[in-house]
Parts: structure tokens; sequence; C-alpha cells
């Protein structure tokens, strides 16, 4: 939920009689979430309902179920995703690499648009996905978000989308959730606004450009995602994006990373205050999504803007390292890693980072990361990330201490 939003055309009042076009009842759909309590939207049809199905739904020739791998020990990962390959739909390019109960991370690297006639909807899990490479348009029924490289974008459970390039090539880190996404509420106030302490903005949201309803019939295909991975192909008669009009809460937007305004403070700052999202009730369900980018390091004479050694017990985190200038992890990531670091295991700066860091001491840094953490739900890597995985991650941090501890004492 952002902002309550009203496009098109709809009755004044819920629920009553209502004529998009002459002589035909438009038909109004609730798209909602925690059942009939939570943020929603009301969509009016300008002449068929979504459930007009016009051929037996049948399993798809493809699945995005995770491929759970054999053997994965309980350690630290190093995910290269900039070494998987592009090709394909953003359907099809779609793999998953972490996931959980509740949560799964995946990539899509798509090279081309999807088909006219085809469409996705992610029909057991909200998106938070963020772009690392390409540009493009994502259409859906509530009308257009165009995204941009290091943009966020949101899209509920149960949104038909069509992804549309304008790049050869993009790249997506797709973060999935069983709950509801939204800003993290403790930025928020009673109304729903961002406080004027919190780092977002909530109002530089890029809502969905409303577009004409496409009242065109015709086979329409929407694979839709469910029961754990598994896609089937539903066939509907008419185009998908046929609303006259929408309101309400629950709809695709895309949020700048840069919009998302740090917090500076004197000495280190834990990742909540870089917070942007969360996912269902954390800190005790679902996720967060922290945004790690340019801010002011800590100005105190002794600061050391590395972060501590931390050992959250009830967070797996997962961090997506967009560029290099993370210092915690200089010489270990490359633009599109994606660190894993389980609950059961503390983790700290590598070698002689946290001496290092000083040189940042109070100067504008230039790293963009983001982070997702989950609460009381594990995480495992899938096949298709220890195929890309750095198998000396591990032993990184015995590796490194080895070489600090000789520039330290020949300091
Ligand atoms: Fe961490």
């Amino acid at each position: 939920m952002a902002l309550i939003l009203k496009r098109g055309q709809l009755p004044k009042t819920p629920h009553t009689e209502f004529y998009a076009k002459p002589g035909i009842l438009a038909l109004e759909e609730i798209h909602g979430s925690y059942g009939f309590s939570g943020a929603y939207s009301r969509k009016m049809h300008v002449r068929r309902y979504p459930t007009e199905i016009v051929a037996p739904p049948a399993p798809a020739a493809f699945n995005l179920s995770p491929k759970p791998a054999r053997k994965a020990p309980l350690q630290p990962y190093h995910i290269r995703t900039a070494r998987l390959p592009y090709g394909g739909d953003f359907v099809r390019s779609r793999k998953t690499l972490l996931w959980g109960p509740a949560t799964a991370i995946a990539v899509s690297k798509p090279s081309r648009s999807m088909p006219e006639k085809e469409f996705f909807r992610n029909g057991e899990n909200h998106e938070a996905i963020f772009v690392q490479e390409g540009e493009g348009v994502l259409a859906s029924e509530y009308g257009e978000v165009p995204f941009g490289p290091e943009d966020y974008l949101l899209i509920p459970k149960g949104t038909t989308v069509q992804w549309r390039l304008k790049s050869p090539r993009a790249f997506f880190l797709i973060m999935e959730s069983l709950y509801p996404l939204h800003f993290a509420p403790h930025y928020l106030n009673s109304h729903g606004q961002a406080t004027l302490m919190a780092p977002v903005v909530e109002t530089e949201i890029t809502a969905p450009r409303f577009v004409d309803p496409v009242d065109k019939e015709g086979r329409h295909a929407i694979w839709t995602k469910h029961g754990g991975g598994r896609v089937t192909k539903l066939v509907l008669g008419h185009h998908p994006f046929d609303l006259s009009g929408w309101e309400g809460a629950l709809y695709p937007f895309a949020f700048a990373s840069s919009a998302h305004h740090s917090i500076a403070r004197e000495i280190h700052t834990a990742p909540p205050a870089r917070q942007t999202f969360q996912a269902g009730q954390a800190p005790y369900n679902g996720f967060s999504v922290c945004t790690f980018r340019s801010q002011v390091e800590g100005w105190h004479p002794k600061d050391i803007p590395a972060p501590y050694a931390h050992y959250n017990v009830d967070c797996d985190e997962a961090m997506f390292f967009s560029n290099t200038a993370y210092g915690a992890r200089r010489g270990v990531i490359e633009p599109g890693s994606l660190t894993f670091h389980p609950g059961a295991l503390p983790h700290s700066p590598q070698g002689n980072a946290a001496l290092e860091s000083r040189k940042a001491r109070g100067k504008i840094s230039s790293y963009l990361a983001v982070m997702l953490d989950t609460y009381f739900e594990s995480l495992q890597p899938t096949k298709e990330a220890l195929a890309v995985s750095d198998k000396a991650y591990a032993l990184s941090w015995h590796r490194m201490a080895k070489t600090a501890r000789s520039e330290t004492a020949s300091a």
C-alpha cells in the first residue's frame, strides 16, 4: 500500500449500476489482500469478468519451482548472479536462487519482451523487484509503469502483468513474499503517510499511468504461478487489460532506489535505518528490504564505518550488490553478487575492511545494495544458485584474516 488512488471511470458508489459503454453493464472486481481486511482495489471491467476462461486450464510446459540442491550445508554463500545467462522473456528466464516456506529470491534476465498475447500472474506471492539493468514498461490491468535501472517495482499478488523491454536485455532481482508488501510501518504515521523522519517519501512512487481499456476478443494466455512454482496456462477469450477504471490501495508501482533518502548518524547506523519495504508483520514474520545507498558515513572522530560482526539468529540475510563499492566485502564481490548468510551463522566484514573503512569516515559513500532479512524463516539455496556460487566464500574470512594480520603488524 502506498497511496489511495482513483483512475479512469467507475461509479461514485461502490457496487452500483455503471455503464462504461452504452447499454453494457460494467462488472466489478475486488483485488484484495489479507482476505477482505487488507489493502484492496476496486476494478471495473468494461464487459467481461476475469473468470471467463475459454479453454480447460492446463499445466505449462515449464515450471518455476525451486530446484532444491541435494547438498547445501550450513555455510555462508556467495551467488554470482551476473554469471547467469540472459535469454527468453521475463517468465521463462526466471530462476529461483533462495527459497523458504514464505519467501523466495529469484533472478530474471530476459532478452525480449513478453509476446503480445501472453501475460504473467504470480498467484502465490507478492513481488518486490529491483532493476539491476534495463528499461521498459510494466503493463498491467492497472496501466503502465515505466522502469529503469535502480528502480524497485512492487507488484501485488494476483496482478496480471506483461513485461515489455525497451532495452535489448534486462536483469531483475525478484523478492517474493507470501505476505503483502508495503513501506516499512515504523516510518509511517497513523494516517499511512511517511513521517518527516523517514528515509522514504511515499509520494515519490511512480503509480500506473492509466491506459484506456482494451475491449478486444481473442485468446490471451495468462501464465499463472501457484502451488510452489507450478505454472498453469489460463486462457481468456478477451484481453485482460479491460478496466474502465479502478480505485484503491493495491496496485503495482515503481519506487526509485534513489528515492530512499538515507539517514546518517554520527556513529554506525544499523540496517533498520535503511529499511524501505517490508513484507508481512516484520519482525514477527515476512521480511524487510533495506536499501544501502549513498549516505554520509559516521563522522565521529573514531567511527568505524564498516559494520560489526552480527549474529541475528532470527533472520536469514540475503544481500544483493548492485555495485562493488561496499567496503565490507571489497575484493570478494562483483556486481550482481548475492550473499546469503543463514541466521545460524555470525558474519562480519572480511580482512582489514574495518581498519580500511576509517578512510570513509564522514564521507559520502557510493555503494548500492539491497538487503532482504527474513524473520523466523530459513532459506536454502537451489541447484541454480550453487551452479554460480563462489566455492571459496565460506573460507574467505580465514583467507583474508591472514593478510589483514600481517598488514596490521607492518602498519
Ligand atoms: Fe549482515
